[in-house]
């Protein structure tokens, strides 16, 4: 795209225990009448990702928006990921006679739009009623990749079934081998091309208690009837469900898993929630595939450094072994140009496809990514980069405080 052109145009899986129940209900109505026209109408005046958010407050339920919307304890670290972002100045050369960029990029071997792909976001029927369909169908459709949590909502066959482009699968490791084992199994057959295993567990978020979040029973029930554990009914209690949920998750992961699943599966394996360059060089001497730089949104240990913080030193550490992608705070596209500058190959956004997911479905996650994508053409042009394997730290001021 050129700049004439250009110008003119659950984690209810193995983190969430003890909360309140309060049925706070799925609003399986919402696309009733009228609202279609209204969301449309809003989506396309939509300029920033971030405009999403009132749109997605007003479409749903408090506790479901303060699911989506929150992080945990004091909100340090959520806070965080954003203002580091906005922290970094960027400084690039003038006058490099760039007029026309390329987004393109791979990431695992495979060629993708953009560098800019979906974090595996949970309970995503929650927000609206066609969840994660809709989203990997708009990730497909705007060339990049759809990443499935464990939870999202829907099995791994119907995401794969939905989806336009490339799907990788994120785990949430069931505490019975078994299960897990044909988990992966199932996803490997489905067609999903990497498996990301997500290792920072235990989600307690303070919104979610006072709300008293939970998933309605009918979408609890298939989330781990979809996992595998078919042996659970609609005879079965909410309570009943709960409980096994609570005891259905490996929550104390070691590295040695990530053995026993390169023993299970062809498909490359990434490790997501690495801050450090010590758990970095652990994935490449365990030969993994690739990290994700992550600290959850913010949704974890509170207090935890920012991704984009940390991830010149976790690159120098990896120093081009495996492959570095990161999320947490990204909403612009030049934060997408500093997290490549500083060694990431592409990133995952979470909150701002929920949101917009919330707001209008497909539609408006198909105009969070354009948004992005937009965005980041223009950070590339200003910057110099026609293609995105020219970011780099050049692009960056020198000696920021
Ligand atoms: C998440 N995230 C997440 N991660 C994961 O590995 N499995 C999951 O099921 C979920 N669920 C989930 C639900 C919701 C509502 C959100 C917002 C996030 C974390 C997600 O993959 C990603 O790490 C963060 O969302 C990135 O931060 P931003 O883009 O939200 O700032």
């Amino acid at each position: 795209m050129d700049r004439r052109f250009f110008s003119q145009s659950l984690a209810f899986a193995a983190g969430m225990f003890s909360y309140l129940r309060n049925g706070a209900a799925n609003s399986d109505d919402q696309e009733a009448a009228g609202q279609n026209a209204s969301a449309a109408r809003s989506t396309s005046r939509a300029v920033t990702v971030e405009d999403f958010i009132p749109l997605a407050k007003a479409k749903l339920p408090k506790a479901t928006f303060d699911y989506i919307s929150t992080g945990s304890e004091d909100e340090v670290t959520l806070h965080n990921n954003v203002e580091a972002f906005r922290r970094m100045r960027l400084l690039p050369p003038l006058m490099h006679g760039v007029n026309k960029v390329n987004l393109e990029t791979t990431v695992l071997g495979q060629r993708i739009a953009m560098p800019i792909m979906l974090a595996p976001v949970a309970v995503q029927r929650m927000f609206h009623p066609q969840g994660a369909r809709a989203a990997a169908r708009a990730a497909g459709k705007a060339g990049t990749v759809f990443v499935a949590s464990t939870s999202a909502g829907n099995s791994v066959e119907e995401i794969a079934a939905a989806a336009k482009g490339p799907v990788w699968f994120q785990l949430y490791v069931p505490r019975q081998r078994e299960v897990a084992k044909r988990l992966v199994q199932r996803a490997e057959r489905a067609g999903y091309q990497a498996i990301l295993v997500t290792v920072d567990l235990g989600e307690r978020k303070d919104a979610d208690l006072r709300n008293g979040f939970r998933p309605p029973q009918d979408m609890l029930l298939k989330h781990l009837r979809d996992v595998g554990h078919t042996q659970l009914t609609e005879q079965h209690s909410y309570e009943e469900l709960w409980n096994f949920n609570a005891k259905a998750w490996e929550l104390s992961l070691s590295w040695e898993f990530f053995e026993w699943l390169r023993g299970e599966t062809q498909m490359p394996i990434l490790v997501k929630g690495v801050l450090s360059p010590e758990a970095a060089l652990k994935a490449v001497s365990l030969g993994l595939d690739g990290i994700v730089v992550s600290n959850h949104g913010g949704r974890k240990l509170d207090g935890m450094p920012a991704s984009i913080d940390v991830l010149r030193d976790v690159a120098a550490a990896v120093d081009g072994r495996i492959e570095i992608l990161l999320d947490s705070g990204v909403r612009r596209g030049s934060d997408v140009l500093k997290a490549l500058a500083l060694g990431a190959k592409a990133v995952l956004v979470g909150r701002p496809y929920a949101w917009a997911l919330a707001a209008d479905g497909e539609a408006g996650v198909t105009r969070v990514l354009e948004i992005l994508r937009d965005e980041l053409t223009n950070a590339m042009i200003a910057s110099g980069c026609p293609t995105t394997d020219r970011i780099n730290e050049s692009v960056i001021m020198k000696n920021q405080a």
